[in-house]
């Protein structure tokens, strides 16, 4: 790779789900300060730059995904002027800082907000969100059918009668895209942390900005052709064509400033075209390309997820960003625990199948890891996952903070079990999280044996995921053929993933139930697990020297 190349083309990027990543106020939530004092952890792990969940001011009713000042940082975080000693320390540690834009809603606390809401039906501040009267005698049924994404409709109605929408919960209102005050502000929200220094955004929610004007009801999904889920034509509010005029006004914004700044979209998208779309020159730099997440475990799924989202982005001349796993997931320790694991179906909450055996989903993230990591592009890798760290599957309901348990009507206890604080060294909790002599205990409670998965536990054992994802972040790092470029399939049985990639190196992937002979190499540099006589195992993988 030339060293032209942009560096969000092969970046390694850690999520910093920042409550839960480290507290140096001890009040429990992780905070800029914890997060500055382990910079030199990122730094040793080998990662390129950090994405870091909304750190905004916000009443959070969503994790901070509800921001009420989006140039303001919340108070349990830290200050402005703490993100901005954050960014320099991390530059001087050689780490991009990407922080979370929230642009299809703020919270209901947001001055915008606040004053629609006192200037009344009809007027201009309205408009600058989704706001109509009620259908049916007196207005008293929703504008429409749709449906908030937390459970429940997606809107909610005021005391003077009119309905405001939010496609997430009621706090969240959803800004009009089709006001100028919006563009101009977000426009400006951009240039504020720019020019504060931050490298990129990851832009929340980046398919859902644009709504059909009409606001139709949500027609009923397509049928099924030859068994195959058929695409919405054009969905009244998911994935518009018209989203992409913002981003390529959003790309001019980044490219005023100097040093590759980048943005990431979190976009659902039926299709890999359609993601395509997002990346195209002159739009957005990255997208998540969820599709890997939501594979089964299965060489069939996984290959072709790869070779659809390679062909895709190619042709519009983007890199793919791999990711396994963040803080709106079940973690894939526990996904792939399961023996039979379950494709995940989109715009559903994931159901496991059957019960977690560890072991095994270890092994296999172990294997996920090195697949991921060997692909062509750049990468994600969500805090804790470089220790394995399993969902949390029983969080007590009374300790649940998602907005999700309470609008699922306690069906459905939503993302808590990802989110839940890191164990750092010690032996009991908060396990390093917070000092020990904290005011308070972590915001959720930590299961008592994360002492054996903390990160002082895995240093120094060669056998531990921390040591695996050290090497394997090493070795990437100094190897021509990884990151950015293009890969070759290698013949193998259906149930093996084997690929080269040019200079010398080959990735295998054992995902079938029998040990599979080696190809001809001339050294293992790396492997998820014990080799012996050249046999890979099963929910194995392994990087050759070739
Ligand atoms: C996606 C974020 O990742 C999720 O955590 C959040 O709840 C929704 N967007 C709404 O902002």
């Amino acid at each position: 790779m030339s060293s032209t190349t942009p560096w969000w083309r092969s970046a390694v990027i850690y999520q910093v789900y920042i409550r839960s990543f480290a507290d140096g106020d001890g009040d429990g939530v992780g905070d800029i300060a914890g997060l500055r004092s382990r910079l030199p952890y990122l730094k040793a792990l080998g990662v390129d730059a950090l994405w870091i969940n909304p750190w905004y001011k916000s009443p959070m009713a969503d994790g901070g995904y509800d921001v009420a000042d989006y140039r303001a940082i919340d108070p349990l975080f830290g200050t402005v002027a703490d993100a901005e000693q954050l960014i320099e320390e991390a530059h001087r540690h050689g780490i991009r800082i990407i922080p979370d834009i929230v642009p299809n809603h703020t919270s209901d606390q947001h001055a915008w907000f606040q004053a629609a809401l006192a200037a009344g039906p009809g007027s201009p501040e309205r408009d600058r969100y989704i706001f109509r009267p009620g259908r049916g005698p007196e207005g008293a049924e929703p504008p429409n059918n749709w449906v908030s994404c937390f459970g429940g409709p997606a809107w909610t109605r005021l005391p003077g009668g009119d309905w405001y929408l939010h496609l997430y919960a009621p706090e969240q209102p959803d800004l009009n895209w089709q006001h100028p005050d919006v563009h101009a502000e977000f426009e400006s929200i951009l240039r504020f942390w720019f020019s504060r220094g931050v490298d990129g955004f990851r832009i929340d929610v980046a398919h859902g900005l644009a709504k059909d004007p009409e606001l139709p009801d949500l027609a009923s999904q397509p049928a099924p052709v030859d068994g195959q889920p058929q695409p919405y034509v054009q969905h009244p509010h998911w994935d518009r064509d018209e989203v992409h005029a913002i981003y390529r006004t959003w790309r001019k914004v980044a490219d005023e400033f100097d040093g590759d700044r980048c943005f990431v979209a979190e976009a659902w998208a039926d299709t890999p075209e359609r993601l395509a779309a997002y990346v195209r020159p002159g739009g957005l730099h990255t997208a998540f390309n969820f599709d890997f997440l939501m594979a089964s475990w299965d060489a069939k799924d996984l290959r072709a997820v790869i070779d659809d989202s390679l062909a895709m982005l190619s042709d519009v001349g983007a890199p793919a960003t791999w990711v396994l796993s963040n803080h709106d997931v079940m973690r894939h320790t526990s996904r792939y625990a399961r023996k039979t694991v379950a494709r995940w179906v989109p715009n559903q909450r994931y159901q496991p199948q059957g019960t977690a055996d560890l072991d095994l989903g270890t092994r296999r993230a172990r294997a996920a890891a090195l697949l991921m990591l060997a692909l062509p592009g750049g990468a994600y890798i969500y805090q804790g996952d470089e220790l394995g760290l399993p969902e949390v599957e029983d969080l007590p309901e009374s300790v649940l903070q998602d907005p999700i348990w309470e609008r699922s009507g306690h069906t459905d206890k939503g993302r808590d079990g990802c989110r839940v604080p890191l164990p750092w060294s010690g032996q009991t909790a908060p396990f390093g999280f917070s000092q020990a002599d904290a005011s308070a205990e972590p915001w959720l409670p930590q299961p008592a044996n994360w002492s054996e998965r903390s990160v002082e536990a895995q240093t120094g054992d060669e056998t531990s995921m921390l040591e695996l994802y050290r090497t394997a972040l090493r070795l990437r790092r100094a190897h021509p053929a990884l990151g950015d470029g293009t890969m070759t399939w290698l013949d193998a049985p259906a149930d093996v993933l084997a690929f080269h990639r040019e200079p010398g190196f080959t990735c295998v992937v054992n995902l079938s139930n029998e040990a599979y002979q080696l190809p001809e190499h001339s050294t293992i540099s790396l492997a998820s697990g014990p080799i012996r006589d050249g046999l890979l195992e099963p929910d194995h993988a392994v990087w050759l020297k070739v």
